[in-house]
């Protein structure tokens, strides 16, 4: 087997790394003849999406699958609330948007995220005080043997930027189709504090969801990197989620440092930017690796880095956080 796809075009980095070879799957027929062939020349693979959480450290010596299942249907419909089974190649942001064209509502919040809407349930992705698990019923697709499986929003064992699919599934199931249950009346989620301020800019009396989708698109604009001109892959690692004693020792020193609850009193989540920027990070660069000049969480491909040098600098902070804070930073993204 040789090295002959080139991943470039295909991670959102923008790393150079290939792999043996590609399949588009386009329908569930596509998946199962894949898999067929998978089992029998026993290779690896991995499914790719838009390519937006992933960093390539070398070439991958298996099989991508790209996902391109497309398709929007509205299952069931009344007064309150719809019901669409969304193929997973869909782009999340363009499906946001036709959500909103529709009347639909509730992920006003989550626009602009790269990726696909097969992604999205993953690793739970989140945004300005909303996370896709409020809005998930349902995640179909199928295992290695090619046998169709369905998971209800308790299976898919949702949590902070976790998931089963990350955890246990990981690599084991393709996801084909995901259901949503959205509202038919606009639910605005407002908890966000620049949300709400940015809002108050347009001096609107009644706000809508669209509007909420317009700040929100406006403020990642200002923050993050698109990764058309700049190779990144949003936040690179997770905010970390501390003890209470912990947070107590910080606080006498940094007495500003922003946190927020959880759903346990004894822990706090602090941001992880913050911390990445107090020490010192913020706008550095090891070679063509930098840290984003806007958002410290977010590193970013200056040149034509190599995903080993990502990941290099990305270990010589979580070193350097380990050191002085005495916290340490898990990854989001996947490194391949
Ligand atoms: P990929 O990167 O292609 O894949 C990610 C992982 O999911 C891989 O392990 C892959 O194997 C697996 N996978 C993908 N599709 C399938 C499938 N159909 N079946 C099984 N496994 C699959 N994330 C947030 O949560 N919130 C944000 O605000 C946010 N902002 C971002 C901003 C920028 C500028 C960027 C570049 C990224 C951001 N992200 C954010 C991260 C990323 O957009 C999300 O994680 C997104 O869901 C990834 O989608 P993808 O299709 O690109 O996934
Ligand atoms: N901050 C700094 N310096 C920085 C960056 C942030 O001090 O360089 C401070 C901010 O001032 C703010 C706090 O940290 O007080 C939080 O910053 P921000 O609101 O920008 O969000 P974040 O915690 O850095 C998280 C998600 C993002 C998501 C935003 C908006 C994680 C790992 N990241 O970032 O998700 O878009 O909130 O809700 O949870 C992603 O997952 O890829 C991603 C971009």
């Amino acid at each position: 087997l040789e090295f002959k796809v080139s991943l470039k075009e295909l991670n959102t980095f923008g790393v150079e790394a290939k792999a043996y070879g590609l399949s588009r799957i386009k329908a569930e027929s596509d998946l199962i003849e894949v898999f067929k062939f998978l089992r029998a020349e026993k290779l690896r693979h991995i499914t790719l999406g838009g390519g937006s959480n992933v960093l390539f450290i070398g070439n991958f010596p298996g099989w991508i699958l790209k996902n391109e299942i497309l398709g929007k249907e509205v299952v069931s419909e009344n007064e309150e609330f719809v019901e669409l089974a969304v193929g997973s190649g869909e782009n999340w942001h363009e499906f946001v948007l036709w959500c909103l064209e529709k009347g639909f509502y509730g992920l006003e919040n989550l626009s602009l995220i790269p990726g696909s809407v097969g992604a999205a349930p993953i690793q739970n992705i989140g945004a300005y005080g909303v996370e896709v698990k409020e809005l998930i019923t349902n995640v179909e697709g199928y295992d290695l043997q090619g046998k169709r499986c369905s998971f209800d929003n308790r299976e898919c064992q949702f949590g902070y930027r976790e998931s089963v699919f990350k955890l246990k599934m990981l690599d084991q199931f393709f996801i084909t189709r995901v259901t949503f249950r959205l509202y038919k009346q606009s639910q605005l989620r407002l908890e966000y504090g620049p949300v709400q301020r940015e809002l108050e800019k347009l001096g609107l009396e009644n706000h809508t969801p669209k509007d909420v989708s317009k700040v929100v698109i406006q403020i990642r604009q200002s923050k993050l990197p698109d990764p058309k001109e700049v190779g990144n892959a949003g936040s690179f690692f997770k905010n970390p989620v501390i003890e209470k004693n912990l947070f107590l020792d910080l606080v006498e020193h940094y007495p500003e440092i922003p946190h927020y609850p959880t759903e346990d009193d004894e822990r706090v989540k602090v941001p992880a930017g913050w911390l990445i920027e107090k020490a010192g990070w913020k706008g550095r660069r090891m070679g063509d690796a930098g840290v984003h000049e806007n958002q410290a969480l977010v590193l970013v491909n200056l040149n034509r880095v190599s995903g080993t040098q990502i990941r290099e600098l990305s270990e010589k902070i979580q070193q350097d956080i380990l050191i002085k804070f005495g916290i340490s930073l898990m990854p989001e993204v996947r490194m391949v």
